[in-house]
């Protein structure tokens, strides 16, 4: 038995409908250990049989009621405007979810004595000398990045109980919705398209399950604070994707390299950047996965 079976506690996730959420509905769906109440902004879940409300969390009163009716004890908070490049652009879309939904959920989380997991990002880093730890001193480049900085200064004011756990580059199977990072490079390769993939943003790509594992170990140890949850191995993208090609046996001449400034998109990268895991190691027993041992677990699920 887990020890995660042992307690009995309701947790609130958002963004189930996400390519996260949906990992972390699918750990606490075990029979017995909990009561789980899922929101997403749309009308249905993507998952079956779950518990869920359709609520955007922007709205301040709904996303209150839903906290109140449910109390839970923890909440995590895996909702976010995830687009890098529109954020740019859509920068008040962007803001109400990624810092002011966050606010809600702190206002609510802290009137019932909830306990609020929050996501963050490498984004927050300039990367210029990355990998990063805890304490570096965040610079964004872009808007998305200024976003997260902001969720999580908004959580340090707020005065609940908090854990932001920082991430990067996450892939994983989830059942619905956008492709990860892998599922659209083996489906490329497969399908004999050519990929062009930039070789100077380095970082430690993030296995989703090894991300659950965190949030867990903070549920079990009631840990607050900041935590980095990232994967064992720091590489280019075009290294990474050489080794999704080579596991998956698929052709690597596809796979073309090419610079983050040829590419010319409309949000800046952080190009040295990555997340040192070692605190979260020691205080939580973090084992993230290799890349080799992710892409195993990931093969006997992918779907094309
Ligand atoms: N993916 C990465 O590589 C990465 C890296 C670092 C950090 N992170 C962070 O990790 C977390 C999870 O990311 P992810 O990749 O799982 O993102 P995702 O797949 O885009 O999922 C986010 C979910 O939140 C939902 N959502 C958006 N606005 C909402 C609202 N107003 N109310 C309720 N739900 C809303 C989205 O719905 P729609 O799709 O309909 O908008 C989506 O289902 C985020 O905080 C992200 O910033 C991700």
């Amino acid at each position: 038995m887990y020890f995660r079976d042992l307690i009995k506690n309701r947790i609130l996730i958002t963004g189930t409908n996400g390519m996260l959420g949906q990992r972390v509905v699918d750990f606490y769906t075990h029979p017995g250990n909990l009561e789980l109440l899922s929101i997403s902004v749309e009308e249905k879940s993507v998952i079956d049989s779950v518990n869920y409300l359709q609520c955007d969390i922007t709205d301040r009163e709904k996303i209150k009621k839903a906290v109140y009716d449910f109390c839970p004890d923890f909440i995590v908070n895996t909702a976010a405007y995830t687009n890098v490049d529109k954020s740019e652009t859509e920068r008040e879309a962007a803001w109400k979810v990624n810092v002011k939904a966050v606010e809600y959920l702190a206002e609510a989380a802290r009137a019932i004595d909830a306990h609020l997991i929050h996501i963050s990002s490498d984004y927050i880093f300039d990367g210029n000398n990355g990998p990063y730890s805890e304490n570096a001193t965040p610079n964004p480049l872009g808007y998305y990045g200024r976003t997260k900085l902001a969720s999580e200064n908004a959580l340090r004011i707020s005065g609940c109980g908090y854990t932001i756990l920082r991430t990067n580059v996450l892939y994983g199977t989830a059942p619905e919705g956008r492709p990860d990072f892998v599922k659209w490079v083996v489906k490329s390769l497969f399908d004999g398209n050519e990929i062009r993939i930039v070789t100077d943003q380095i970082n430690n790509p993030t296995f989703i399950d090894d991300l659950v594992q965190a949030i867990s170990k903070i549920n079990e140890f009631n840990k607050t604070g900041i935590y980095n949850i990232g994967g064992r191995e720091f590489l280019s993208r075009f290294d990474f994707t050489l080794k999704i090609a080579d596991y998956f046996e698929l052709d690597n001449t596809l796979i073309k390299p090419i610079t983050t400034n040829e590419l010319n998109q409309l949000a800046r990268r952080p190009l040295k950047s990555g997340l040192i895991t070692l605190k979260a190691e020691t205080e939580l027993g973090y084992k993230p996965h290799t890349i080799k041992e992710a892409l195993a677990e990931m093969k006997r699920e992918l779907v094309l």
